[in-house]
């Protein structure tokens, strides 16, 4: 990976394309830190992001408050996730992790979708929670566990996952996810969602319905 990065840099260097940015990574972190500072757009970027100068960084770089306040789950799903990522706490930037709340109405569940770049360990902290996720093709086995107060499941990292509140009560859970910016695909936004809709034709045949089925679930998840 790094002689790849040199010769891209060569590259870059021997015909003077100094205007574009060098996109690096390396999987451990070769500095104590690399805070990421958003003001600045116009140097080399570590992960995505430009380096504050060490000499400025403070505490409040590594700091976030409020994740002892119970997210909002009025939506129809009856979820809400409070994330600590990068976009949070600067000071992740380069160090491979983050961390979430979720909060979940009576009944209300986070729908399958997966993270792209993390693992994720998570555990209750209040309720009952069914858990789940989904092996690749062509198995597509589902491993599910209901769980409660103070019990830990791990969702591998790219998997089709999601929970469900078992009903008796509100419950809240934390997440820690393997990456400064796990990303979320959520299946039923990403497919019936997309801006511009995929063609449905295309999701006809893939779902084995009629358009008017593909329509119908199109306008639920369409957002404009
Ligand atoms: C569940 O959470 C909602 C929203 O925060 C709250 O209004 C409600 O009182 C809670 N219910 C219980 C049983 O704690
Ligand atoms: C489904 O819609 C497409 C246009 O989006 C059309 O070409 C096709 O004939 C339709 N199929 C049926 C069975 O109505």
């Amino acid at each position: 990976m790094a002689t790849l990065i040199t010769i891209l840099i060569g590259f870059f260097a021997a015909f003077n394309l100094s205007i574009l940015s060098v996109f690096s990574y390396e999987p451990a972190p070769l500095q104590d830190f690399c805070v990421a500072d958003p003001s600045n757009q116009g140097s080399v970027r570590v992960n995505g992001m430009a380096c504050k100068n060490p000499l400025f960084v403070q505490a409040d770089d590594f700091y976030y408050s409020g994740l002892h306040i119970p997210g909002d789950t009025g939506n129809s799903y009856g979820y809400r996730v409070s994330p600590v990522t990068v976009y949070q706490i600067p000071g992740l930037n380069t160090l491979g992790l983050s961390m979430m709340r979720i909060d979940y109405a009576q009944w209300g569940s986070n729908p399958p979708h997966t993270h792209p770049r993390a693992t994720e360990i998570f555990t209750v902290l209040e309720g009952t929670l069914q858990v789940g996720f989904i092996t690749s093709d062509p198995l597509n086995r589902l491993v599910t566990k209901v769980l409660q107060r103070g019990d830990v499941f791990v969702f591998p990292v790219g998997l089709v996952h999601f929970q469900r509140n078992m009903g008796h009560s509100n419950a809240t859970a934390i997440a820690a996810l393997s990456s400064q910016n796990p990303g979320v695909i959520s299946i039923t936004n990403s497919i019936f969602g997309s801006t511009p809709p995929i063609e449905t034709e295309v999701l006809a045949q893939a779902f084995g319905v009629d358009n008017k089925t593909v329509h119908l679930l199109k306008k639920k998840f369409i957002h404009v």
